[in-house]
């Protein structure tokens, strides 16, 4: 009879509920193991906040987006910020002993690169732990896929194209910006699928004459429109990120965000056409999960459970080639996985006609 800990981390997505689920289901009626549910990520196993669940608890749930456990950025218990007292303090030891005074054999980890890394350095501690990839960014090393990202191309897609008919009536330039931090994924994947004209990614710095040029050149063909798919951590060469804002007690210091609207007033004085920017933020991380995410959060779900049945501890559940395998989580939280110039999408894209502002 195991107790399995299970959280979810860092920024939500569609997706994150039919893991739980999975989990849920698989460990209580395959098994008959207990299941544990903590709030908020590390921070409900840092203060003891957490649920029994069952599979009554995990019915009806897979087509909910968000977490019915809830999410944060913060709580690592590295680095734990107690309100109002500047220092973050190392709280790992009692976070551990909070897992062990509850029984918990295992501890389950659903998230992103950051939640995995805080789980690598708890298994270093003698903590047992599984990591689940979960992020919209698509950005984690170690699986062809994670969930979250499916939906987040769908939702965009599904943006770009409206945009498109108001581009086409008064004959514009319209960019739109999605999320993705430092990887290209989201932007790369939706531009093609949305037929964007240019598409920048994080990966391949811009050139604005290049961009400028991509413009005209569509003008002077008579297509007076162009679409501009843009990534928040793209940037002209030589030139920094944007930075939306800076957050103090979360591991990641800045939020990316805005720059299509520099870009839109750039675009406007290099070619004289109007430019608009629409920034899709985290609209892509909300709603109902596309069948694809649910499958595959499903598929990492039960795969999880399989890893805590075999013992084998330290390891992340990852997709390869359609199979569910697994890796070690010291490989996954290494890097980010980023989008490669001679990717067969970045091919795609140039062999119909698609400038990468380079
Ligand atoms: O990592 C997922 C993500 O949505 C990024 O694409 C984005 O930059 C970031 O999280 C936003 O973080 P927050 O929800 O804390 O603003």
């Amino acid at each position: 009879m195991k107790k399995i800990g299970l959280l979810t981390g860092g920024g939500d997505c569609p997706g994150l509920n039919a893991v739980i689920r999975a989990i849920t289901k698989k460990a209580s009626v395959v098994h008959n193991w207990e299941v544990i549910g903590f709030h908020d990520g590390y921070l409900g196993v840092v203060e003891n906040r957490y649920t029994h669940l069952t599979e009554k608890d995990a019915s009806g749930i897979i087509t909910r987006g968000g977490t019915i456990l809830g999410t944060t950025n913060k709580g690592d218990p590295f680095n734990y910020y107690e309100p109002g007292i500047e220092k973050p303090l190392d709280l790992s030891c009692a976070a551990i002993q909070n897992l062990k005074n509850l029984g918990i054999d295992v501890l389950i980890t659903v998230g992103g690169d950051g939640t995995q890394s805080i789980a690598y350095k708890l298994f270093q501690k003698g903590m047992p732990v599984i990591g689940v990839p979960k992020t919209i960014d698509n950005d984690l090393c170690g699986t062809d896929q994670t969930f979250g990202f499916d939906t987040a191309v769908s939702i965009a897609t599904e943006a770009i194209d409206r945009i498109h008919t108001t581009a086409e009536a008064h004959n514009r330039v319209m960019i739109v910006e999605v999320m993705g931090r430092y990887a290209g994924w989201i932007a790369l994947y939706s531009g093609l699928a949305s037929g964007g004209d240019i598409i920048l990614i994080p990966e391949m710095p811009y050139n604005l004459d290049k961009i400028a040029e991509k413009i005209i050149e569509r003008k002077e063909s008579g297509r007076h429109f162009t679409i501009i798919v843009v990534a928040e951590g793209a940037h002209e060469n030589g030139k920094d990120y944007t930075v939306k804002r800076t957050v103090k007690n979360s591991p990641e210091k800045v939020r990316l965000g805005g720059v299509a609207y520099k870009l839109a007033q750039d675009v406007e004085e290099k070619t004289g056409i109007e430019a608009r920017a629409t920034v899709l933020g985290h609209l892509l991380r909300g709603g109902v999960p596309v069948a694809t995410d649910r499958i595959l959060a499903t598929r990492y779900g039960l795969g999880a459970i399989d890893l805590a049945a075999k013992e084998k501890y330290g390891h992340m559940v990852s997709l390869k080639n359609n199979v569910i395998t697994s890796i070690s989580l010291r490989e996954a939280a290494a890097k980010q996985r980023l989008v490669t110039k001679n990717h067969d999408m970045v091919k795609a894209a140039k062999q119909i006609g698609v400038s990468f502002g380079v």
